[in-house]
């Protein structure tokens, strides 16, 4: 049965609702010691964000078989690390942003010290959820399995290297092929490794299906963030939930500034059709990650 449109907006609210539950009981409760902390890590996490990185996990999972309770564990586990890392991408030390979900960001409200530690305690958070949440019936090594990917996507090889780059880049020329090289850290990696992740909750995951996701993974993970590069220009700060032009007012480089709007929508549109044509041999439980693809390359948010 082919799924439509309205098939995967009400997939795409059934998960967002599952991880916002799921979230709300993972984090410990604003009144719990060290309250402030504890306010801040809910506050970066709770109530915003498109919930992508959780929507690829479920979507990757329906392709792969697997349980939901699996799901909602890993898809909170991605959405902390994302959240944290957010948190300290916003911080005066890096891209110095006031705006994030259409709220003050993390250090406005809580002050720079309590945000960056809101963010490395998200970060611990994430792998304790791996290592001993409730998922149902799990082998552990499958545990340490998606803990070792979470860990190489989100350290100084995969998201952090890539900020790190992202630093060193401001205000300098990239060519195209460093420019891809960061985006490929900073962004596509934890993507990449959503998709990833949410198929090793399957009990049985074939090497070859695992390979055609991880070919998508890495196709949609450079998509967003080329996608992302595009809004920072053609949005706005109220559409966007953040401060558009903030790339432009860093020096940043990026897609538009390296191939002009029209060739960075193009390299987007083709990433899309790479990311479809690495699903060719998976049926129509993939779906969803075939309508995830097109939504990363055409939203306006
Ligand atoms: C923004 O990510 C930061 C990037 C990695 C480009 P999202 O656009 O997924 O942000 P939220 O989670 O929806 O706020
Ligand atoms: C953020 O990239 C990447 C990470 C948070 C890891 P950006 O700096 O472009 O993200 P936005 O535009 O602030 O959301
Ligand atoms: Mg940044
Ligand atoms: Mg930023
Ligand atoms: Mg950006």
């Amino acid at each position: 049965m082919k799924l439509t449109p309205p098939d995967l907006k009400r997939f795409a609210e059934r998960c967002q609702q599952r991880v916002e539950a799921a979230l709300g009981r993972f984090l410990a409760s604003e009144n719990t010691l060290p309250v402030q902390l504890h306010q801040a890590m809910r506050y970066a996490v709770l109530g915003g964000g498109k919930r992508i990185r959780p929507l690829l996990v479920y979507a990757a999972g329906q392709a792969s078989g697997a349980r939901q309770q699996a799901l909602d564990v890993t898809a909170c586990s991605v959405e902390c690390i994302h959240a944290y890392s957010l948190v300290h991408d916003d911080l005066p030390a890096m891209d110095d942003d006031d705006l994030r979900r259409g709220k003050p960001t993390c250090h406005k409200v809580y002050g720079e010290a309590e945000a960056i530690l809101a963010g490395d305690a998200l970060q611990a958070l994430a792998f304790s959820l791996l290592a001993h949440a409730d998922m149902g019936a799990i082998a552990s090594h499958r545990r340490l399995q998606m803990i070792e990917l979470l860990s190489q996507a989100s350290g100084s090889r995969g998201m952090v290297g890539g900020q790190s780059l992202d630093l060193a880049a401001t205000g300098k020329q990239l060519d195209i092929a460093e420019l891809e090289n960061m985006h490929i850290h900073k962004t596509g990696a934890l993507i990449r490794a959503s998709v990833l992740l949410g198929a090793l909750c399957a009990e049985k995951l074939p090497e070859e299906q695992k390979q055609a996701l991880d070919h998508y993974g890495k196709y949609i993970g450079l998509a967003f963030q080329v996608q992302d590069d595009i809004l920072d220009v053609t949005g706005n700060t109220e559409q966007l939930g953040k401060e558009s032009g903030a790339d432009s007012a860093l020096n940043k480089p990026t897609y538009p500034s390296l191939l002009g709007l029209t060739g960075a929508r193009e390299r987007a549109l083709e990433l899309h059709q790479a990311a479809l044509d690495s699903l060719d041999g998976l049926d129509e439980s993939a779906d969803p990650l075939r309508w995830l693809s097109r939504y990363i390359v055409d939203r306006a948010t």
